[in-house]
Order: structure tokens, then C-alpha cells, then sequence
């Protein structure tokens, strides 16, 4: 070999360790929030301790006199845990025209948040992450408060 090739060589070794340094490895998939709080139990957990809670409270039960209960408990596992990051996908309504008609005001809204930020209290998920569901959720107040 000669002496130019055997320095390509070695600066091509050297820019290739360079390069093994410089570049993150491939980021493991993000851990989502739906995996921290424990996956698919705690969140149907959630949702039937939630649903507990609302048929339970009488500033707001009344709006579910009619509801099929199953079904929406059913719609909100799929809608909560695919918006916190889980495999499951909403096949529902949209938020409008869920709400539609319905006269939910905003006393309504703030009570049903209420509720779920006590379930999720009870259930020892931490602020931080209370924050980030309700953050996930708060678009929805506008198609849902009429
Ligand atoms: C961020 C807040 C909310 C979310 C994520 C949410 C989500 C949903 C979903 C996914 C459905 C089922 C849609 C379908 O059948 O395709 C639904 C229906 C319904 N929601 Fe909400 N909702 C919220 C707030 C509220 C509030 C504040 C009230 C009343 C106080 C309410 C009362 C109802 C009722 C009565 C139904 C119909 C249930 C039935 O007829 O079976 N929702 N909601």
C-alpha cells in the first residue's frame, strides 16, 4: 500500500469514529404519556372511575340521562388515549357535533374538567402530567361549550 493510500485510510477511519461521536444514535422511540401512566389498565381505568365521578356529580349528571353509556365510556378510551399517545383510534363524532344542541355552558365544562382532575388525583398521576392531559384536551372547550 502505498503511503497516500494508507493515510486516506486512516483519515477516513478517524472522520468515521469522528462522525460515530459527533451523531446521536438513533433516538429510541419517545416514551409517551399514555406508556408512562401504565398503558391500556390505567387508562380504561381512568375512564371508568372518570364516568363514575360525572354520573355521581349533579351539577352535570343530568346531561347523561339519556347517554349510552357504554358506548362513550367505549368513544373515550379510544379518544383519551390516542390524543395521550396510545395505539387506540377514536372512530366518534366529532367534538361539535357530539355536543351539538346539547347546551353545555361553561360552568358544565369546568365542572366535567373537575371530575377528571380528581380522578386522575385519586389515581396518583402527578401535576405535571394532569396538566398535559388538560392541555390535550382544552381545544376541544370550544366545539363542546355552546
Ligand atoms: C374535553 C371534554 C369532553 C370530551 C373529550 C368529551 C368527549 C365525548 C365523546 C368522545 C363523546 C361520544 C361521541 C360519539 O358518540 O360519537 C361524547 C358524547 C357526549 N358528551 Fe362529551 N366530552 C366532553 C365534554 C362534555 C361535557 C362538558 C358534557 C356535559 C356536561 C358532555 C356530555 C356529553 C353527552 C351527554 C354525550 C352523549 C352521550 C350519548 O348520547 O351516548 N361532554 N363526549
Amino acid at each position: 500500500m502505498t503511503m497516500s493510500k494508507f493515510s486516506s485510510l486512516v483519515l477516513a477511519a478517524a472522520a468515521a469514529a469522528t462522525l460515530a461521536v459527533v451523531l446521536p444514535a438513533p433516538a429510541a422511540k419517545a416514551e409517551t404519556l399514555y406508556d408512562k401512566l401504565g398503558g391500556g389498565p390505567v387508562a380504561v381505568k381512568v375512564i371508568d372511575d372518570f364516568l363514575a365521578n360525572v354520573v355521581a356529580d349533579d351539577r352535570i349528571n343530568f346531561y347523561f340521562a339519556h347517554a349510552d353509556v357504554p358506548k362513550l365510556r367505549e368513544n373515550l378510551i379510544n379518544l383519551v388515549c390516542g390524543a395521550l399517545g396510545g395505539p387506540q383510534v377514536y372512530t366518534g363524532k366529532d367534538m361539535k357535533t357530539a355536543h351539538e344542541g346539547m347546551g353545555i355552558d361553561q360552568a358544565a365544562f369546568n365542572a366535567l374538567a373537575e371530575d377528571l382532575v380528581i380522578t386522575l388525583e385519586n389515581l396518583g398521576v402527578g401535576w405535571h402530567d394532569i396538566r398535559t392531559i388538560l392541555t390535550l384536551l382544552a381545544p376541544m372547550e370550544r366545539d363542546i361549550v355552546s
